[in-house]
């Protein structure tokens, strides 16, 4: 299972880098727009900054809603980083240029995936990656996980090699949950891959074997 964080804030992205855990980046508009990132050419070069940090793939979302200007945003995007792939929104032009963007061998990741049929049309398109938002799901009362499970179930059937990208992770039961049902990627927060570190029957073992330690080298 591939570990993205989902942040577009350097420190964090540093510091998950360092645990050495890390496979890649997403970011979206509003991500960007928390951490004051705004205007064109700041937003590409941030995207750059990222690249260098991390070793893995980075989503750089495109705004553009008409096939031709997602095009022209994509290959811009496309052309920043080898580690960036491009982030295509689930409507139909974006389903176009994802198709466009798969015969001309540019990484995609079709994001805003709310149900298995979305899911299946970008598999069909070609997405290097497909993003259901599972948390998204779960605030409006509907089971976010449900839909990685069914997700799964589809591309199995067909041998589909979109990557089934868990987004909108917002805790860490939702990264355990999600590599039970074999989602090849999970995004979240930094505190998503924290909160996995930690058990107290780990720090109360490792208190104990320290103070035996101390006990016996004293
Ligand atoms: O990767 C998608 C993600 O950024 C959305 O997360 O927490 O805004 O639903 P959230």
């Amino acid at each position: 299972m591939k570990f993205f964080i989902d942040t577009a804030n350097l420190d964090q992205i540093k510091e998950a880098q360092e645990l050495g855990v890390l496979d890649g980046v997403t970011t979206n508009p509003s991500l960007m727009a928390k951490e004051g990132i705004t205007g064109k050419d700041n937003i590409l070069k941030h995207y750059v900054d990222i690249c260098n940090i991390v070793d893995g793939d980075v989503s750089a979302e495109v705004v553009a809603t008409e096939f031709k200007e997602i095009i022209k945003e994509g290959e811009e995007l496309a052309e920043l980083h080898e580690q960036i792939v491009v982030k295509v929104p689930m409507i139909k032009d974006g389903v176009k240029a994802l198709k466009y963007f798969s015969d001309k061998g540019i990484r995609t990741n079709c994001t805003l995936v709310f149900s298995p049929g979305q899911a299946l049309l970008a598999a069909k398109a070609g997405a290097t990656y497909v993003s259901p938002f599972l948390g998204r799901l779960d605030d409006i009362s509907t089971d976010g996980l449900n839909l990685i499970a069914e997700i799964r179930l589809i591309y199995d059937n067909y041998g589909f090699e979109t990557q089934i990208l868990a987004a909108s992770i917002r805790h860490t039961m939702h990264v355990i949950d999600c590599a039970k049902l074999g989602a090849d990627v999970m995004t979240g927060p930094l505190s998503s891959i924290d909160g996995l570190l930690k058990h107290p029957l780990t720090d109360i073992g490792l208190a104990k074997f320290l103070e035996d330690y101390k006990k016996g080298n004293s």
